[in-house]
């Protein structure tokens, strides 16, 4: 098949992956924005190389005609999670959206593969429009915690490097690493709310300051140069001692004061 060619039938595929992480890192931000945890921490998509697609049809025996309708992971896009939790989270989160439609799943986190992975792999047919009219792609999205995708990465180079053969000193390692990973995760879940806590309260503090250093700036526009100086001064002392409710009050404050101002003007 022409390099040409390629191109034109890889261009949907293309289009899916882009569009699918615009759409799951708006999800992050949705989360974000309402001053919430997200259980997405990081999203990343491709679409395999030309060279990869080829190989893996080669292995696989699928007719290069039909690797369209045959290999499922032409587009793929990867949603790494926090905690195991959120994984499932992010699952019953795809399964419930009206622009994607399920075809399979496989749980390789409660059926661990042979080789030490784990993940949580869905197959979903995504429609996207082209100039030539509406495709539906496959998508394989693969959903993992921190600790799984490294583990991932690192056993995928080894792979390479090994040519597939990996050595069974280097493979039991793995397995050990492998085991190492599942009870880091384990340990992090049951520190879940605590960890949950601690990002809630840096981004409530991260929110009220943007709001405060919003409110001073206003007030730059309407106060005279003494009072802003003060206020700043005051900001600081508070910023440092650093009490989220002494902030809060403060903000108040200064939306007081704001308010003040505007009605003098009027
Ligand atoms: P593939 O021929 O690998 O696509 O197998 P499959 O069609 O049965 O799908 P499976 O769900 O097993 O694997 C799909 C993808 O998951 C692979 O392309 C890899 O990205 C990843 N994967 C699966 N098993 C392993 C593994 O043992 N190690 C690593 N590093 N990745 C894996
Ligand atoms: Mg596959």
């Amino acid at each position: 098949m022409e390099l040409q060619m390629w191109k034109e039938i890889l261009m949907p595929y293309d289009l899916a992956v882009e569009e699918l992480k615009v759409k799951f890192s708006h999800i992050m931000k949705e989360y974000k924005q309402s001053g919430g945890y997200s259980p997405i921490e990081q999203v990343v998509g491709r679409v395999k190389s030309i060279s990869s697609i080829i190989d893996k049809a080669q292995k696989k025996g699928i007719d290069i005609d039909k690797i369209q309708s045959q290999l499922e992971d032409i587009a793929g896009i990867r949603l790494i999670c926090q905690f195991t939790d959120d994984i499932y989270t992010v699952v019953n989160l795809i399964r419930g959206r009206s622009d994607m439609r399920v075809k399979s799943e496989k749980d390789y986190i409660t059926n661990m593969k042979p080789s030490g992975y784990r993940s949580y792999h869905i197959i979903v047919l995504y429609k996207v429009e082209t100039v030539n009219g509406t495709k539906e792609i496959p998508v394989e999205i693969q959903i993992r915690t921190l600790g799984m995708n490294f583990w991932a990465i690192i056993e995928h180079s080894l792979q390479y490097k090994y040519q597939g053969n990996i050595p069974e000193h280097v493979r039991a390692r793995l397995t050990a690493a492998s085991n190492a990973l599942i009870t880091l995760d384990e340990e992090m879940s049951s520190i879940h709310d605590e960890i949950i806590d601690a990002q809630n309260f840096y981004l409530i503090k991260a929110n009220i300051v943007s709001d405060i250093l919003g409110n001073i700036q206003n007030l730059y526009k309407v106060a005279n140069k003494r009072e802003i100086i003060k206020i700043q001064d005051e900001f600081y002392e508070l910023y440092e001692e650093g009490d989220i409710s002494k902030l809060e009050r403060f903000n108040r404050q200064l939306d007081i004061i704001a308010e003040g101002y505007r009605a003098q003007a009027t």
